[in-house]
């Protein structure tokens, strides 16, 4: 399975922070924030990788990552989106890349304390229709909420108000090639974006999508000042550090 990377966008949510660098490329703890996706994809397995970048500083993403050779890669893919279209139309670029082949779709600004290993061996075996990882979170109103019925993904709902559920898409999804036409099919949302969510309920409505529940922490660090924080704090307890406010050197 071949995986695909997304780091465009304006990173809004972190301005000023995101003024004159990529989101992807600040720090989370002792490391860029684009190292945990692209760890997460290699420590699953998946080693053919496009990274799809945008933005001014998108030629720091060469500097910093080279052929990945830091991961175990002996060749990174790149891709440059023009503007900000949503996450859909970044993953648009992807579709050369993809071929026929099933695709694993991660947000570059997403972190998760462990590998994926069974969810994309399980696609990886069987690699029809669509597969969403989820999580339960305590503010599903940031996110994809995702319905069920029964054991059936029934909607995903992009940021609701209210939400009906406490379980959200992560940023990591995963594909069979016919995505790219699903792509086409969507229209651009009230924020003017190509959103992921109306991708992925194209394949809920072909009763073509399945879940799997991560285990341990997730953050998007994208999302908010705080969860950027958390994502620091999360990160940091990876290597067994718990900081404290009360810890001076
Ligand atoms: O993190 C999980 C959430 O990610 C999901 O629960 C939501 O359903 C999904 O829509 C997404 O929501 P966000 O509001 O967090 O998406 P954001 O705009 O922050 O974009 C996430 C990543 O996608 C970002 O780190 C880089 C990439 N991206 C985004 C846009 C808008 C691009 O590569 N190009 C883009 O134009």
């Amino acid at each position: 399975m071949k995986g695909v990377i997304l780091a465009g966008g304006l990173g809004t949510r972190l301005f000023p922070l995101t003024k004159v660098t990529n989101k992807h490329l600040l720090p989370v703890y002792d490391r860029p924030m684009i190292y945990y996706p692209l760890k997460t994809l290699v420590d699953s397995g998946i080693t053919d990788i496009l990274l799809v970048t945008g933005g001014t500083s998108s030629g720091d993403f060469l500097r910093l990552l080279g052929n990945g050779s830091e991961f175990g890669l002996k060749h990174l893919n790149y891709t440059f989106q023009q503007g900000e279209g949503g996450i859909a139309d970044a993953l648009r670029l992807a579709e050369h890349f993809a071929g026929k082949d099933p695709i694993l779709v991660m947000l570059g600004d997403n972190i998760l304390q462990n590998p994926i290993t069974e969810a994309v061996d399980e696609f990886h075996a069987n690699p029809t229709g669509a597969k969403i990882l989820v999580t339960e979170v305590e503010h599903p109103e940031w996110y994809g909420v995702v319905e069920l019925e029964g054991e059936k993904v029934a909607r995903i709902v992009e940021k609701p108000k209210e939400p009906r559920s406490k379980l959200v898409a992560i940023g990591v999804y995963m594909y069979d090639n016919t995505v790219f036409d699903l792509i086409r099919q969507v229209e651009p949302s009230a924020r003017g974006e190509l959103e992921i969510t109306d991708v992925n309920n194209l394949y809920v409505n072909q009763g073509q999508m399945r879940y799997h529940r991560v285990e341990g922490w997730w953050a998007d660090a994208g999302e908010s000042f705080p969860m950027y924080l958390k994502a620091n704090m999360m990160a940091a307890s990876l290597q067994g550090v718990k900081p404290t406010i009360s810890e001076h050197p």
